[in-house]
């Protein structure tokens, strides 16, 4: 088994709060371990132009509570080159990398298992907010940002109430809508648009006038980024034009990638980066740190990123047959487990919003 001496860890693709916890799990567990850990700043970026410097115990100290990530973050296109990647792994031979702890997201996955094929035994863990991977049950700053969500409004909720007003919301979320419908169950909301679902706009307008008729002040309706940047302000319009509720467009944006994470998102993070470690020291490579009903366990990358497409749908047959029966069998179990859990809550929402 590969003998570690020094490792190196990097985050990458959109920050996330609870990045910095997960940083400090990797760096002060591979140091008890007696393995020196090298900070590779500003993601695939700084491990190409060598931007890498040891971080001691103290360098860790802290970052717990901050939001961001204090190593920085890149989009780095220059990685997904020959030239890049030949580089990148220049640095890691120049700077006795033995492997790496990469932070990010799927994209930062598929870096990441660049290196392994490489020969840089590489370990990934999900950080992003979207909670997209769909391999985890959850992503590292996923539950700070829902939190900074329903913060901000609770805020509009009031100020909806003393003017009889609905606010319709934007939530971050690119190509995933848990964060929208989760925080708009935990709003109170009339109604959560996601992409997932279809949503009948005739049927949702109907609703908020009879709800209005009855009595109802304030409406909250959240959208997901996932709908198109125009959905939003267009859902607004018709709400004042055709329901005749005052209405006002809100786009969250990216304050909720910010600030401190949350003890959920701390602990997460503490975790995972642990364990990464671990499967490095194990002599494993190539995988991503997931959450699956509360334990951690390492699935394969690529596993992980056609697991993705096909909960997506986007997965094509050629990448599908690469796959023995028993991990399509399992591929489709986990994916219908999630759109399963995704449908419940959805329809729980719709349930109890009137
Ligand atoms: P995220 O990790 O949040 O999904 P990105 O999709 O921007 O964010 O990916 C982060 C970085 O990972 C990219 O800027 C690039 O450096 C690297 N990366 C993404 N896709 C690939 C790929 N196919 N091959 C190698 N590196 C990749
Ligand atoms: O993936 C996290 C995320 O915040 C998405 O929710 C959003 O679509 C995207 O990143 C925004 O990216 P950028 O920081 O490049 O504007």
């Amino acid at each position: 088994m590969k003998q570690f001496k020094r490792i190196g860890v990097l985050t990458s693709g959109g920050d996330a709060p609870g990045m910095n916890a997960a940083v400090r799990g990797v760096v002060r567990s591979a140091i008890a371990k007696g393995i020196e850990v090298l900070g590779i700043y500003h993601g695939y970026s700084g491990l190409i132009r060598g931007d890498i410097r040891p971080l001691s115990v103290r360098d860790v100290s802290n970052v717990i509570n901050k939001g961001g990530t204090f190593l920085y973050s890149d989009r780095c296109p220059e990685f997904k080159t020959p030239e890049g990647q030949k580089q990148a792994l220049a640095n890691c031979e120049k700077f006795g990398i033995d492997g790496i702890v990469a932070i990010g997201g799927d994209g930062t996955f598929q870096g990441a298992s660049v290196l392994s094929r490489l020969g840089v035994p590489t370990i990934g863990i999900p950080g992003t907010i979207d909670n997209d991977i769909t391999s985890t049950d959850y992503s590292i700053g996923f539950d700070t940002a829902m939190n900074t969500v329903i913060d901000l409004v609770d805020k509009l909720r009031d100020t909806g109430e003393s003017h009889a007003r609905c606010n319709v919301v934007e939530v971050m979320g690119r190509g995933a809508g848990d964060i929208a419908l989760q925080t708009a169950i935990a709003s109170g909301a009339t109604a959560a648009v996601i992409a997932e679902f279809h949503t009948d706009v005739d049927a949702l307008l109907k609703k908020m006038e009879n709800s209005r008729a009855l009595g109802k002040r304030n409406f909250l309706v959240f959208v997901s980024e996932a709908m198109g940047s125009e959905f939003g302000p267009m859902l607004n319009k018709r709400i004042n034009d055709e329901a005749k509720i005052d209405s006002r467009f809100v786009r969250v944006g990216h304050i909720v990638r910010g600030g401190n994470p949350s003890l959920a998102d701390r602990v997460r993070a503490s975790r995972m980066g642990v364990f990464a470690v671990d499967k490095l020291l194990e002599g494993k490579s190539d995988l991503v740190v997931c959450e699956r009903l509360g334990n951690l366990v390492a699935t394969d990358i690529r596993y992980a990123l056609v697991l993705d497409r096909f909960y997506k749908g986007i997965a094509t047959e050629e990448e599908m047959q690469s796959f023995t029966k028993e991990q399509l069998d399992s591929m489709r179990a986990h994916a219908k487990e999630r759109a399963d859990r995704m449908k419940e809550l959805h329809d729980m929402a719709e349930l109890i919003s009137l």
